[in-house]
Order: structure tokens, then C-alpha cells, then sequence
């Protein structure tokens, strides 16, 4: 009798307790009824701003993440910034006009509208939502964790506070350190986003100057490329915070790869060389890296403790295209200028006589099909 009682008493232990589960109106289960507004948000983005592409307006809203959340400052107090409060929509014309903030209006403009239109998710909710959202059309990005809850700013965060190419190692990491602690190898954990990024205004001569060879997929080659030596401009060739690139010339259309002051410096500076380097042909690493830097960038400002985990509707991004870090025609190991003693891996060189952007669609094409989207997603990344 008793050891019967003893095996319905373990039976009952080892009932799993459903998470509780919140229905918004379109029928989408939930953890809390703070994640609803969310869902239709996803689909407004990607029907109507993204096109569900990994392309210039995906790219610019990740950078706005970066410029909104990092104006805030541990030694020169609250009304320095809010951090990642929403400040670069609700002030127009203050942040975005300071000149570390060019370009950034583009982003601004493209998602003032969505404020109106979802009235119940706040200015720093849905920069660092949509952030989330254009990343996972990036084939190779993580799936970045998305609370929210963050008050609407009171005030636009003062000038000086947002990392600038021309800035030294030593000004850069002393800035992330103040913003929130950043460690140097979390510093660097974010500069992956440089995989998806191009300029338009370091060099006013030419239009989105591409960073490396595959700007439209999360991937290693930025970390590649940016220690191979630098050989020419894209453009021209005395702007402020830009040194030499390795591929400057560009095919077709398209310029040649644009090198910034700041990632060069990052990547042969003693404190930041191997962390840099580390992450060459390490997709799930830097993809983790990144994730984990991002998720401690987003909430600047705020506790963890008064914001609700949303990620489950965040959508889960294109895989990674599969293919390993590689030299790019015309260069080659010889071209390294390692700092860090650590071993470098063994990869292979394109060939070609002129490195082109690699196709990042399953039909090789570069304008991918929408994903279809039906609701949160509810695999693992
Ligand atoms: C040392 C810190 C950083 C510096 C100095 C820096 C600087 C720059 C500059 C000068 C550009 C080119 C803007 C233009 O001319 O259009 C750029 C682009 C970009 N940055 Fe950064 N950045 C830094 C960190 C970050 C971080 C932490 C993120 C995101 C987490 C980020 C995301 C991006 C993206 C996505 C672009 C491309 C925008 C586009 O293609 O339109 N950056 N960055």
C-alpha cells in the first residue's frame, strides 16, 4: 500500500506543468499577453518595410539598434541618455542630425510610421523588435532574445556618445565600457555586425561601399578580411575614419569593399587582435557571441527584471549558407597581417581574377522569395 501511494506520488513529480499560455486575437499562443501586439508587427515590418530581405533597410534599422541603445553614460549620469529608450524616433531632429548619426535617418524615417500604425508598442520596443526582425532575414544570424517593455524616452540623449571610425582603440573601448560594462571581446562580439553592413557616407563619392564580400549574409569573412593589408580606396582616398582596403575595386555596378578606420584598428590591437581573430570561420561562435553582446546592447537602460521575454515571437532566421570563410580571389594567406600568435585556420582562396558578391538565395539569386511567416516560430535557433 505504502510503496503504492510512493509510486503515485513519483508519477506525480514527473508531470510536466504547461507553461500558461496567453491567445491574442489572431489565435497565436503566447507566454504573456505583452507579446501579442508583437505578431502582426512582424509581418507589417516584412511585407512592408524589409520585403523579408537582408538588404540596405534591414541593415540600416540594425545599426539604428546599435545608435539608439548605446547613448547612454555610467559616469555622466541619466541625462546623458536612456540608452536603448527609443530617443532616435521620438526626437527626429535632435540625435539623428549629430554627425556620428549620418545616415541614420533613413531608419528613422522608415519606422516613425510603424508608431502610428502599432500605437501600443513604445519607440525603443520597436527598434530593437524590428532590429531583431531584419537580422533573421540574414542567412547565418542568430535569433536575438527580444523583451520588452521599455519606456518611452523623456529626453534625446546628448552628442558624443556614439563610436566614431576615426576614434582610437583606446576611445572605443573606454566608450563601450561606460555605456554598459562591455567587455573588449564583447566589443568585438558586435562588430559582426559589420558582416551585413555597407557605407554610404564615410566616402560621399560612392554609394554603398560594402565592408566585405558578403554583405547580405551573417558570416566570417568581415573578420577575414579586415587583417588582410589594405591596397586602395574604393573611392577616394583621404576620408576621415577610412584606411586601404584589400579588394577596392569593385565588379559591374557594384564599388569595391570599404574598410573602416575603427575595424582595422580593432583587429591588430593587443587587447581585441585575438578576439578578433578568434571568430574567422567560426559561424556558430561569433553567431553566439553576438547574440549574447546583443542581448546585454538592447535593454542599455533598463533591468532585465522589468521587461518580458517576447524572443518566442521574434522569427527564427535563414540558416547559415554553409560555406567556410575563404580568401578572396586576388588575395591570399601572404596577405595576413596577424598580431595575434594564435594558429590561423587552414582556407581555402576563391578563384577568380576579381572577387564578386557572393548570390545569398537558394536559387542563387540575390533578391530571395519572402519567408512565409505564420505566426511566432517555435523551433531552437
Ligand atoms: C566601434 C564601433 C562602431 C563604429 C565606429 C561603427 C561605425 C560604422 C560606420 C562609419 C558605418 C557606415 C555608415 C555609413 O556610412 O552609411 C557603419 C555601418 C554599420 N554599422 Fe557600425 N560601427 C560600430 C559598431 C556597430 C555595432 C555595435 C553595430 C550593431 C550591433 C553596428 C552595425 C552597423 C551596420 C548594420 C552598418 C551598416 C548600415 C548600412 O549598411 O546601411 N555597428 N558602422
Amino acid at each position: 500500500m505504502a510503496f503504492a501511494l510512493l509510486l503515485s506520488l513519483a508519477a506525480l513529480a514527473t508531470v510536466t506543468i504547461a507553461a500558461p499560455t496567453t491567445v491574442c486575437p489572431d489565435g497565436t499562443h503566447v507566454s504573456n499577453a505583452a507579446c501579442c501586439p508583437f505578431i502582426p508587427l512582424v509581418s507589417d515590418l516584412q511585407n512592408n518595410l524589409f520585403q523579408s530581405e537582408c538588404g540596405e533597410d534591414a541593415h540600416e534599422v540594425i545599426r539604428l539598434t546599435f545608435h539608439d541603445a548605446i547613448a547612454i553614460s555610467q559616469s555622466q549620469g541619466p541625462k546623458a541618455g536612456g540608452g536603448a529608450d527609443g530617443s532616435m524616433l521620438l526626437f527626429p531632429t535632435v540625435e539623428p542630425a549629430f554627425f556620428a548619426n549620418a545616415g541614420i535617418n533613413d531608419s528613422v524615417n522608415n519606422l516613425i510610421p510603424f508608431l502610428k500604425s502599432h500605437p501600443s508598442v513604445t519607440a525603443g520596443d520597436l527598434i530593437q523588435f524590428a532590429g531583431a526582425v531584419a537580422l533573421s532575414n540574414c542567412p547565418g544570424a542568430p535569433r536575438l532574445e527580444f523583451l520588452a517593455g521599455r519606456p518611452n524616452a523623456k529626453a534625446a540623449a546628448i552628442d558624443g556618445l556614439i563610436p566614431e571610425p576615426q576614434d582610437s582603440v583606446d576611445k572605443i573601448l573606454a566608450r563601450f565600457a561606460d555605456a554598459g560594462g562591455f567587455s573588449p571581446f564583447e566589443v568585438i562580439s558586435l562588430l559582426a555586425s559589420h558582416s551585413i553592413a555597407r557605407a554610404d557616407k564615410v566616402d560621399l563619392t560612392i554609394d554603398a561601399a560594402p565592408f566585405d564580400t558578403t554583405p547580405f549574409t551573417f558570416d566570417s569573412q568581415i573578420f577575414l578580411e579586415v587583417l588582410l593589408k589594405g591596397v586602395g580606396f574604393p573611392g577616394t582616398d583621404n576620408n576621415t575614419g577610412e584606411v586601404a582596403s584589400p579588394l577596392p575595386k569593385g565588379s559591374g555596378e557594384d564599388t569595391g569593399e570599404l574598410r573602416l578606420q575603427s575595424d582595422f584598428a580593432l583587429a591588430r590591437d593587443p587587447r581585441t587582435a585575438c578576439f578578433w581573430q578568434g571568430f574567422v570561420d567560426q559561424q556558430q561562435f561569433m553567431m553566439d557571441s553576438f547574440k549574447a553582446a546583443m542581448s546585454k546592447l538592447a535593454i542599455l537602460g533598463h533591468s532585465r527584471q522589468s521587461l518580458i521575454d517576447c524572443s518566442e515571437v521574434v522569427p527564427v532566421p535563414r540558416p547559415p549558407v554553409g560555406k567556410h570563410a575563404s580568401f578572396p580571389a586576388t588575395t591570399s594567406p601572404k596577405d595576413l597581417q596577424l598580431t595575434c600568435k594564435k594558429p590561423f585556420p587552414s582556407l581555402t582562396v576563391d578563384r577568380g581574377t576579381q572577387e564578386t558578391l557572393i548570390p545569398h538565395c537558394p536559387d542563387g539569386g540575390m533578391n530571395c522569395p519572402p519567408i512565409q511567416s505564420s505566426g511566432p516560430a517555435t523551433s531552437a535557433d
